[in-house]
């Protein structure tokens, strides 16, 4: 049977998806907040299979209600972020009887395609992690899901983490520009909310947002901000929540020039010199890898993100 998600689903719910999802953590926190408490969770699209009293799967789909601050519109999309069915039920049809209750749904609410699962703000994976679950991309396949794009995490030791001497040169250089890599101060507030409407409308700019309010509350620590300023304006940012590094991004049209590079080994030495061995990140692309690389960074998870047309 296929019913909608009800709250005492909760623990089975967990359950299922810890047993299933063997590479990513799950409890019970994680899912009320990323999952229940999410602005655009919708019962309807959180579709259970139930087999004698027990759940033995799950498809979470969404479609957006609200808009995260200045993002362009993106009404049209669906996501789904987690699917699962039990280990022992796999390849019987549930996944699939799943998926053929959900997209009609999604439809009637405005989504002429699904995608797994780049959605913003609560994913938990950019997209399919290939080397965990290479069945549940030729699940999607079968599904008609073609593949979009190959996203990649990556991890890095600090422990010997040393500055490049052409990043350094970069810094010279750009300082002699009159462009300055400094630790967030309450002065930077504005400009960097102007900076991050501009360059990066939507959740990043709600993450640093956040990040800031944070900050005013003694939750998090000045220091986990770097800025790149000309003239008082921000070109660039940098910033980490303990071993987690990013969001990262320089203006579109500074791009080339270093701020990037500068911006990151000041951020990640600054990491070092809180004790914090390793950094990581959840999702980048393979352009952007080849500087992590110059940091250390390795590729640990590869990803496909797939995306199907409703017809
Ligand atoms: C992916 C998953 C949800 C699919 O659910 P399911 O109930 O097992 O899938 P179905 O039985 O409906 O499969 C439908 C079709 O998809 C394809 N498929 C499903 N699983 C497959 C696998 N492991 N390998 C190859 N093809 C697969 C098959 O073509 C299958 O039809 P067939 O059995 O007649 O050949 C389930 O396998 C699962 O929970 N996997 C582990 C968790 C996971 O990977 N989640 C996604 C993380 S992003």
């Amino acid at each position: 049977m296929i019913r909608t998600f009800n709250p005492a689903d909760l623990e089975p719910v967990v359950g299922l998806l810890k047993k299933t999802l063997i590479a990513d953590p799950m409890t019970s926190e994680i899912f009320q907040r990323k999952v229940l408490l999410d602005p655009n969770f919708d019962t309807q699209s959180a579709l259970v299979a139930e087999e004698d009293g027990n759940v033995v799967g799950l498809v979470l789909g969404l479609t957006r209600r609200l808009l995260i601050e200045d993002q362009s519109p993106d009404f049209d999309r669906a996501w789904i972020t987690l699917i699962a069915v039990e280990p022992k039920r796999q390849r019987k049809g549930i996944g699939q009887e799943l998926l053929s209750r959900l997209q009609p749904y999604l439809k009637e609410k405005g989504a002429s395609s699904i995608w797994v699962s780049p959605y913003a703000p609560n994913y938990f994976s950019p997209g399919i992690d290939i080397n965990a679950y290479p069945g549940a991309v030729q699940f999607f396949r079968k599904l008609g899901f073609d593949e979009v794009y190959r996203p990649l995490s990556m991890d890095a030791s600090l422990l010997s983490l040393q500055t490049p001497e052409w990043v350094q040169e970069k810094e010279r250089s750009l300082a002699e520009q009159g462009v300055v890599i400094e630790l967030y101060n309450p002065h930077h507030i504005l400009p960097v909310l102007e900076f991050m409407k501009a360059e990066f409308p939507g959740d990043w700019q709600r993450y640093i947002r956040e990040t800031m309010s944070k900050i005013t509350l003694g939750q998090y620590s000045p220091d986990q901000i770097w800025v790149a300023l000309e003239s008082g304006k921000v070109l660039g940012f940098a910033q980490h929540e303990g071993e987690r590094f990013g969001p990262f991004g320089v203006a579109s049209n500074q791009r080339g020039q270093g701020i990037g590079a500068v911006l990151l080994f000041k951020c990640l030495h600054a990491m070092r010199d809180k004790g914090l061995h390793n950094a990581w990140f959840l999702w980048t692309d393979d352009k952007t890898a080849k500087l992590y690389k110059e940091a250390g960074f390795a590729e640990t998870r590869r990803y496909v993100v797939m995306r199907k047309t409703l017809e």
